[in-house]
């Protein structure tokens, strides 16, 4: 079972960080994530430091964001590095501060998704050892040797970055595809994994057979999607392993078959220990008519070592990225013999390929502007090819690092990109500093609407105190529409800035302004885009509360913080009459979060903002009767399947309004359901709803009942 992310191998190497893997792994287990802590006695919050309270709850905050880019969207925005770092400081303070274990503590490793259902795993699914370091490796293959008593075979073979998939057949034919998840149970995206041309639907093996392996998006046809998607005017996918992610995550599988998902199997579970060695198991999942991978076979650390440096070497002729090279013990008998630790096998290694580096000149340093005026400087870079894409841009996190690195605008610098996310300038060569060569010092005033800039509290970040600065109005719009929050599906960064320059965004609460003929008039945004737009803002209207309030961006309020209060108290009307103490009542909420939550909801501005959203229609408790007369009757205590497309509405936003209204949606049709949703060119559901005398009711019927106009969508 995966606990944490499989970085670097510093970080495993500490004996307390072994322990609080362990201690994870059973909030996991217990479906428990940071709450198992509550019922242990860790001392008294007041004890705390304040700072050590605000440290805690940005870091946890930015963690469960980074683990949820990662794990669940395929998204991530800081390499590995930085990621250990915040983590290895987020352990630290709960070691100093035990007591904050009372705080929310992200869960990690978890992929699992509400949309889906989830399913156990027929054995667990474990993650792999991984490191940089050549010394680590030939200790590992040194224990391996020490445990079968002399020169090993090992199988190398390369690490596909895609993302991990138990594929389970029952005699023969396709049965279900789960995700990894949680390592116990993973979601059930067998309608997806369907899509996948070169996975054989049918074998010819008997009882159940779970064949393991990585789906992943070529980098080719990772290239075609991007460029369509540029065509479109929409954000590019930042890597192959996000638009993979993506398109597992997709509720329509007609979607999914367009992004041409491809499988690479690397093992085989039949129960009955039939295979000797690895290669066994390769040769017999290729005569059985999966994709497979070479892999070489070895003897010893030497020409282990040998075979993984060669492998670096060619890694870029494989058709998918690899960041890695997998050492796997070929030996099946010893493999059981060395057995696993809690997440991962000890029969296997992942050595991971150095960060690739590019040398170029740092041309500018700009500044962009965070959602809480936040200044973030970033390098322009002279264009440079590295990991076969061009960068033209890197991150400099803060004042500081540049100080520290004693950047100047003209040096040459190197640039790393730690798998495939955002590249960071490492280092100035200092050597070749040309004699123009200009120091960087930040400004007084914002770049961008010229506000005064502060450093609050000794801050490292430095703000711009205008709410009014355009940079930041952009990204509060991004954040409220974003996937994570209101989850506005067609209306990402570009769609905001057209519309930001057209005058008809100002604020977020001007998306539920915006109308048909001003949006179709705007450049590539005929009728077909508006109504899209406009059936996502409906959708959003009828969101859970929680989404609601992550998208208001209050400080130290992250999702998972907005979940916990939803859950206790799902009603803002009652939310924003609490108290700091009552809200501290709630297990997972303390001093930092719950002063800035009354913050915001006692100040004037953000009550009229919430008012203008409620008279717009959205949504303001969970479970009840939407406004404007909608009736819950008909999703009340009922449970739903769903066949075919809508036009008004995603299907997952059709899950989230029947959930809000006390309804439930499932994935598979049984005696159970007691509806049929029937959109546009439904499955065989139809005739199974038929035969089981299921009702089946219509997208007019559906919208209807949920309060959903959906003549703008219908083009009527
Ligand atoms: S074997 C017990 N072989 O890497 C886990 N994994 O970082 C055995 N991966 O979760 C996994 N290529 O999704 C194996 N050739 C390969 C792989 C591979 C990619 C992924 C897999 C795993 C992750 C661990």
């Amino acid at each position: 079972m995966l606990l944490l992310r499989q970085r670097s191998s510093k970080f495993r190497k500490k004996s307390w960080c072994r322990e609080i893997f362990f201690r994870r792994r059973k909030a996991i287990a217990t479906g428990g994530g940071g709450g198992m802590f509550h019922s242990v006695e860790h001392g008294n919050l007041a004890t705390v430091p304040r700072a050590a309270e605000i440290e805690f709850a940005e870091l946890a905050d930015s963690i469960g964001e980074h683990d949820r880019r990662y794990y669940r969207d395929g998204a991530p925005t800081i390499g590995d590095g930085e990621y250990d770092g915040l983590r290895r400081r987020m352990e630290f303070l709960l070691e100093k501060y035990p007591a904050l274990r009372r705080l929310h503590v992200p869960a990690v490793g978890d992929d699992r998704m509400d949309k889906f259902t989830r399913r156990p795993h027929l054995a667990p699914m474990l993650s792999l050892n991984n490191t940089y370091c050549e010394e680590d490796l030939r200790q590992f293959i040194g224990r391996v040797e020490k445990v079968s008593g002399g020169e090993t075979e090992f199988a190398v073979e390369p690490k596909i970055d895609g993302l991990a998939m138990a594929v389970i057949f029952r005699d023969g034919r396709f049965a279900y595809a789960l995700t990894r998840g949680n390592g116990a149970e993973g979601d059930d995206v067998s309608a997806n994994v369907r899509t996948i041309g070169e996975l054989p639907m049918e074998i010819q093996l008997a009882g159940t057979v779970e064949v393991r392996g990585e789906v992943y998006v070529d980098r080719e046809n990772f290239l075609r999607l991007n460029a369509m998607r540029a065509e479109e005017g929409l954000e590019p996918f930042a890597s192959a392993r996000n638009l993979a992610v993506g398109s597992l995550r997709l509720l329509d599988p007609e979607r999914a078959a367009e992004r041409r998902l491809r499988f690479i199997a690397y093992d085989i579970g039949c129960g009955d220990g039939q295979f000797q060695t690895h290669s066994q198991v390769l040769c017999t999942l290729r005569s059985l008519g999966f994709p497979t991978n070479d892999h070489t076979v070895c003897r010893g650390a030497e020409e282990t070592w040998r075979a993984v440096v060669h492998l670096g070497s060619c890694r870029r002729d494989y058709p998918f990225d690899t960041d890695g090279a997998v050492v796997k013990v070929n030996g099946r008998a010893l493999r059981l013999l060395l057995g696993a630790q809690a997440t991962a096998p000890r029969w296997a290694m992942a050595y991971k390929f150095s960060p690739e580096r590019a040398e170029t000149i740092l041309e500018n340093i700009t500044l962009r502007v965070g959602r809480s005026g936040v200044l973030t400087p970033v390098a322009d870079l002279r264009p440079v090819s590295l990991g076969g894409t061009t960068i033209r841009s890197a991150t400099l996190h803060n004042g500081d690092d540049i100080a520290r690195k004693d950047l100047r605008i003209g040096d040459s610098v190197i640039v790393e990109r730690a798998g495939e996310v955002i590249p960071a300038v490492v280092a100035a060569v200092h050597a070749k500093r040309p004699p123009w060569a200009t120091p960087f010092t930040f400004p007084d005033k914002c770049p961008a609407c010229s506000g005064s800039l502060v450093r609050i509290g000794g801050e490292v970040a430095c703000r711009c105190l205008n709410c009014d600065c355009p940079p930041q109005i952009f990204r509060r719009i991004q954040h409220f529409a974003s996937k994570d929050a209101m989850d506005i599906e067609s209306l990402g960064p570009q769609r905001i800035s057209q519309l930001m320059d057209a005058g008809m965004l100002l604020h977020f609460v001007d998306i539920f302004r915006l109308n048909r003929s001003a949006l179709a008039s705007q450049r590539r945004m005929g009728d077909k885009s508006a109504d899209r737009l406009l059936g996502a803002i409906e959708g959003a209207k009828k969101r859970p509360l929680w989404r609601l309030i992550h998208g208001l961006g209050i400080p130290h309020v992250g999702a998972e913080t907005a979940k916990i209060l939803a859950g206790k108290w799902p009603s803002m009307e009652k939310l924003m009459d609490l108290s700091g103490e009552q809200l501290q009542l709630c297990g997972g909420i303390g001093e930092v979060v719950a002063a800035s939550a009354v913050k915001f909801f006692s100040d004037g501005h953000s009550r009229r903002l919430i008012a203008q959203l409620a008279e717009y229609g959205l949504s303001m408790a969970d479970g009840e009767a939407a406004p404007k007369g909608d009736v819950a009757g008909p999703f009340a205590g009922k449970i739903f399947a769903i066949s075919g497309t809508f036009a008004a509405m995603a299907r997952d936003a059709i899950g989230e309004a029947i959930a809000a209204r006390g309804g439930t949606v499932r994935k598979s049709l049984s005696k159970k359901i007691d509806m049929l949703l029937v959109g546009e060119s439904p499955g065989s559901k139809v005739a199974e709803a038929e035969k089981l005398s299921i009702p089946t009711v219509d997208e007019g019927t559906l919208m209807g009942w949920l309060g959903v106009d959906g003549s703008a969508a219908a083009g009527i």
